[in-house]
């Protein structure tokens, strides 16, 4: 058998793929695992968003090819959804994108810029996608450390000079996985600022802005006057409408990055199934706040339960007023990798060790709060008992 591409060797497993096959195992020998480490909603769509996919669906003529920009009907729903919740103004067919998930335009959008000796800046905790795109297209990766005590914003007027010289794209995500991080435009707008100064094309990763909570509402990059000149904003029905599996998301922001990301897209996947576009349409424009309200009620309850544990399972962390997760800071001196494996082991409970995430992550532990009331709370009790023998 022939080697594969050299490129493969920068890439390591995708780690959380590596965690997943671990507690498969662990399963498969009947252990029964709670697993807290997938960043998942638990909770289906909007009943009339499954009713359009199965009507649609029944159509004999929505089973061709889409198209590689989406329909015009979802372009159109996603610039009527960033006007309605951000007051922004984008034209539907230069200026939006739908994706087969976030996920695949991040990646693209790397391979669309970065070249070899090209510098992505990449929070040193964050998605691992903005890194493993970087590497993938043969760039350098330079990490900006967040911190816990600066909010885990990076601080841009550190990098020098000769990084900032070779840097072409700047990852930010707010509300943040795993942080739970959230800003105020204010950030944006130096941010943006900042990119224009130096030229660097500003990709912000926003899947989370409708995950919030304690009345906290999340801004969008795209709100400051000039952002169209040198952002590109990814978005998600993925955690907005309970939506991961069926993979959309859309990039919106400027026109000329977007038609580079076609170039590299249009090579890669012939679009989406026509019913999913019709039932995401259906979704951007019907879904009202109430039902995002009480679905973030939810989730809020969790959280609530899961930070006020955090210092009877050996953990210290804030409340996060967005996104799906809770990150916590091992204080025994242990690395979050240990403390996973044994809480894995003593527990029965999977959470993702907070170096997936990063170099600046290795203390910490991500916990998500996309499982169902019963098995959230029965985990929460698992750890403390484990905890309270000794973790
Ligand atoms: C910060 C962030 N960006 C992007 C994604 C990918 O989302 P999608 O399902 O749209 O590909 C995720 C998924 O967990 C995420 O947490």
């Amino acid at each position: 058998m022939t080697r594969p591409a050299h490129r493969l060797s920068r890439l390591a497993d995708y780690p959380l793929a590596i965690l997943t096959a671990r507690v498969q195992q662990l399963i498969a020998q009947g252990i029964p695992v709670i697993r807290l480490d997938i960043g998942s909603p638990d909770m289906p769509p909007a009943p009339t968003v499954i009713k359009a996919l199965a009507e649609q669906s029944a159509r004999p003529d929505m089973h061709g090819y889409a198209g590689y920009r989406g329909t015009p009907a979802v372009r159109r729903a996603f610039a009527g959804y960033y006007q309605r919740r951000f007051g922004v103004t984008v034209n539907a067919d230069s200026e939006v994108l739908p994706l087969l998930g976030s996920k695949e335009g991040i990646v693209n959008l790397c391979l669309a810029y970065l070249d070899a000796g090209d510098v992505a800046l990449v929070p040193d905790i964050g998605y691992p996608s903005y890194s493993l795109g970087a590497q993938l297209a043969g760039a350098d990766i330079h990490w900006l450390p967040v911190r816990e005590d600066t909010g885990y914003l990076p601080d841009l007027d550190a990098i020098p000079a000769d990084i900032l010289h070779r840097a072409k794209m700047l990852w930010l995500n707010y509300p943040n996985n795993p942080t739970g991080a959230t800003v105020d435009l204010a950030f944006y707008e130096r941010a943006v600022a900042f990119c224009r100064e130096h030229d660097i094309l500003l990709a912000s990763d926003n899947p989370y802005c409708d995950v919030t909570f304690d009345s906290y509402r999340a801004p969008s990059v795209l709100q400051v006057a000039g952002a169209l000149d040198c952002v590109v904003e990814f978005n998600s029905l993925s955690k907005t409408f309970n939506m991961a599996g069926w993979r959309v998301g859309a990039a919106i922001g400027n026109r000329e990055a977007l038609k580079h990301l076609l170039t590299v897209k249009s090579n890669m996947d012939s679009g989406h199934f026509f019913p999913i576009y019709a039932a995401s349409t259906v979704a951007l424009e019907t879904t009202t706040q109430n039902w995002l309200d009480e679905r973030n009620a939810i989730y809020q309850r969790r959280r609530d339960a899961l930070v006020a544990a955090l210092p009877e399972i050996g953990l210290a962390g804030q409340c996060p007023r967005g996104s799906l997760y809770v990150w916590g800071r091992v204080t025994d001196g242990r690395t979050g990798a240990a403390y996973c494996a044994a809480a894995l082991d003593g527990a029965q409970v999977a959470l993702v060790p907070g170096d997936a995430y990063g170099p600046g992550g290795v203390q910490y532990v991500r916990f998500s709060i996309g499982m169902d009331d019963v098995r959230f709370d029965e985990a929460i009790a698992r750890l403390k008992a484990w905890w309270a023998k000794g973790g």
